[in-house]
């Protein structure tokens, strides 16, 4: 009677901590300040999956199909934390804020109030700051599955006055891929007790034949937007908003990324760095198309659709050489962001679509990576047919 008891509630203890389903939890190291770092993987039954964890709520690694089944590793990253704490890290990954991108001298004022910001990237305000930006806190997880789907939900709490910003800010930021797709849909969300600024996006490096190959040089790409934010020799906004029409920037039709990049690179931005302002959603639809990048090597297609009004397109022209996942060498360009969000500088720019997050309001985004296999025009009428 008591080895049943004890064989019974053994089963039911097993069965509510480890069902089949829930995303597997490993240790991923220790922060320099001994803070404990999870990892936890997502995934669905093609195989396609994702590694996330909880240093800047930031997404590691990202196993795609190529047109023949075989998965590989899109995504430029570490092995564990302390690479991610090295000099080497350019935000791979990570969740970027709170506010992402630049911000003009590090200032800003709101409601009267000037308020001043850490110069990480002369003259300039970059990604939310030094120590107590969003990358480098370690978020609470919540990891969650049901046949539909399988996610995890990371939340942290910036408090106020954190690398200058006003307001605590509760925010989270939840990984999901959804069971019968290759998706990875990020959702993030906000509340504030004081009126800030927010503007939150993804800092993933996608190289689509692999990390770790040689440039994206020949990756195409097709950018849903017809206008774009130029800006000063600092890479802050002038303000206006110019056509890509007889630019080296209009992507609007799949381009190759290498065929003007080297005269785009004797500009300040050295290389594509620069915001382009999506084309308006479709009525009703929940996110727009922003971005088609196709690798011709493997096939390996990823369409990014969000809510958010733009997306910075940088191609990785600050990459160094450093040694990531496994040893492998990430040169000048073998990978680009495409980070989406709101405006560059937007919080001395009322001009632009406002990110000032008010008490009471509720910050919501949304983007998904979506991937599939490119096929030829000819195939694709043929289908429709
Ligand atoms: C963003 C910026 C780039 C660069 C990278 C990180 O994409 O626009 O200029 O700072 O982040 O290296």
């Amino acid at each position: 009677m008591k080895l049943w008891t004890l064989l019974f509630s053994g089963v039911v203890v097993m069965t509510s901590v480890v069902s089949a389903a829930d995303p597997k939890q490993e240790a991923f190291g220790k922060t320099k300040d001994g803070v404990p770092v999870e990892i936890y993987t997502i995934g669905n039954s093609s195989g396609f999956s994702a590694r996330v964890m909880t240093r800047g709520a930031t997404l590691v690694n990202l196993h795609v199909p190529d047109k023949d089944g075989k998965l590989a590793d899109v995504l430029l990253g570490f092995d564990n934390v302390s690479g991610y704490e090295s000099e080497g890290n350019q935000y791979f990954g990570c969740t970027t804020g709170r506010v992402c991108n630049r911000i003009a001298k590090g200032r800003f004022t709101l409601d009267g109030h000037e308020y001043t910001l850490a110069i990480n990237n002369e003259p300039n305000h970059l990604h939310g700051g030094l120590d107590k930006a969003l990358d480098k806190l370690v978020w609470k997880a919540e990891p969650f599955s049901s046949d539909k789907a399988q996610g995890v939900k990371f939340s942290c709490t910036s408090p106020d006055g954190d690398e200058g910003y006003p307001g605590t800010l509760e925010v989270s930021v939840t990984y999901t891929i959804p069971a019968d797709r290759n998706a990875i849909t990020i959702a993030y969300s906000a509340k504030t007790d004081k009126a800030t600024p927010v503007n939150l996006t993804n800092h993933a490096y996608f190289n689509l034949s692999g990390e770790g190959s040689a440039t994206v040089l020949d990756h195409m790409l097709r950018l849903n937007a017809d206008q774009y934010t130029p800006t000063d020799d600092t890479l802050i906004p002038t303000g206006k908003i110019e056509t890509v029409e007889g630019t080296d920037l209009d992507f609007r039709e799949r381009t190759r990324i290498g065929d003007r990049i080297e005269s785009i690179g004797k500009t300040a931005a050295i290389g594509y760095d620069h915001n382009y302002v999506l084309n308006p959603r479709a009525e009703g639809a929940e996110m727009t198309l922003a971005a088609v990048l196709v690798d011709p090597k493997s096939k390996r297609r990823m369409r990014v659709m969000t809510t958010e009004p733009g997306i910075q397109f940088y191609s990785g022209n600050f990459l160094k050489g450093q040694a990531g996942k496994g040893g492998k060498t990430y040169a000048h360009r073998s990978a680009l962001c495409l980070e989406t969000q709101h405006y560059p500088d937007s919080v001395n720019h009322p001009e632009f679509p406002s990110t000032i997050l008010k008490p009471g309001a509720k910050f919501e985004s949304k983007t998904s990576y979506q991937f599939d296999i490119d096929q030829p025009v000819s195939a694709v009428q043929q289908k429709k047919k």
